[in-house]
Order: structure tokens, then C-alpha cells, then sequence
């Protein structure tokens, strides 16, 4: 099914000036930009996000990174996006992430891992909504 999803790139991937690298790969792989939007999140709206990690041990050094400085925030349609998306970024920690992926090749850590991407339909749902209102979005 052709499915939405969010995916951010994360300041260390902005500062290394390879976004377009990034959005290539997005692209090649049949995901479409639908939205997008450079921000610097406040504290506030980097907890918000991560809330369901909010007990983890490693919540606050994540929401320290994510506000240290820009990210760029898209949504990406495409056939089984979610997936997909997964697949091109690889593992979470970029030391597991298979060859030829985002977090492989762009990532130094398992906090500064280049790129989020949701990781389910419902997730998707709730974190594109989060960013994006509707009238944002610009399908096809
Ligand atoms: P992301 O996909 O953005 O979702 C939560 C983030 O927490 C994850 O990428 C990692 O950058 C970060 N993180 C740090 N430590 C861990 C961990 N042990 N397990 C999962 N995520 C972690």
C-alpha cells in the first residue's frame, strides 16, 4: 500500500552537509517528499516527540542532541514507505547497520545516528501530524 512516512534528519547529518545526499537516496528508492521543513526543536518539542522514550536511560543525551542544532523534517510517500525507509537507513546503532545504508555510511553513533524514520503506521500517523498539518502536505 502506498503509506506516508516521518523522517528526520538529525543535526549531525546536517552539519556534515548531507542532506541532499540523504534526499537522493529517498528519491532513487521510489520515496517522494510530500513536506519538509528545516527547524532548530526546542526542548519542549524534542521531549514531545520522544515522549514514549521518556523512561529510558538515554532520554536526556537524546533530546540534548536533537536540540543541538537544526534538523530537517520530511514526509515521505511511497509504496510501503515505513519499511522501506527502515531499510535504507539500517540499524539504529550505525556500528549493526548493514553496508550501503544511511546510518553505514553518514553516522558516527547510537545517539548521533543520522536519520529517525517511524517506525509503524500508527507511529507514522502521530509523528507526521506532529510536524505537519495537513494543509502542509502536498501529495502528488
Ligand atoms: P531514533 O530512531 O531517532 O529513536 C530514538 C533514538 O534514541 C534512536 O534513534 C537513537 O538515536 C537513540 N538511542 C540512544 N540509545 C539508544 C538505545 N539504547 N536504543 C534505542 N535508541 C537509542
Amino acid at each position: 500500500a502506498v503509506e506516508r512516512t516521518l523522517s528526520i534528519i538529525k543535526p549531525d547529518a546536517v552539519a556534515k552537509n548531507v542532506i541532499g545526499k540523504i534526499y537522493s537516496r529517498f528519491e532513487m528508492n521510489g520515496l517522494k517528499i510530500v513536506a519538509a521543513r528545516m527547524t532548530h526543536l526546542s526542548r519542549i518539542e524534542a521531549e514531545g516527540f520522544y515522549a514514549v522514550h521518556k523512561e529510558r536511560p538515554f532520554f536526556k543525551d537524546l533530546v540534548d542532541f536533537m536540540i543541538s542544532g537544526p534538523v530537517m523534517i520530511q514526509v515521505l510517500e511511497g509504496e510501503g514507505a515505513i519499511a522501506k525507509n527502515r531499510d535504507l537507513m539500517g540499524a539504529t546503532d550505525p556500528k549493526k547497520a548493514a553496508p550501503g545504508t544511511i546510518r553505514a555510511d553518514f553516522a558516527e553513533s547510537i545517539d548521533a545516528n543520522a536519520v529517525h524514520g517511524s517506525d509503524a503506521p500508527e507511529t507514522a500517523a502521530v509523528e507526521i501530524a506532529y510536524y505537519f498539518p495537513a494543509l502542509n502536505i502536498y501529495s502528488r
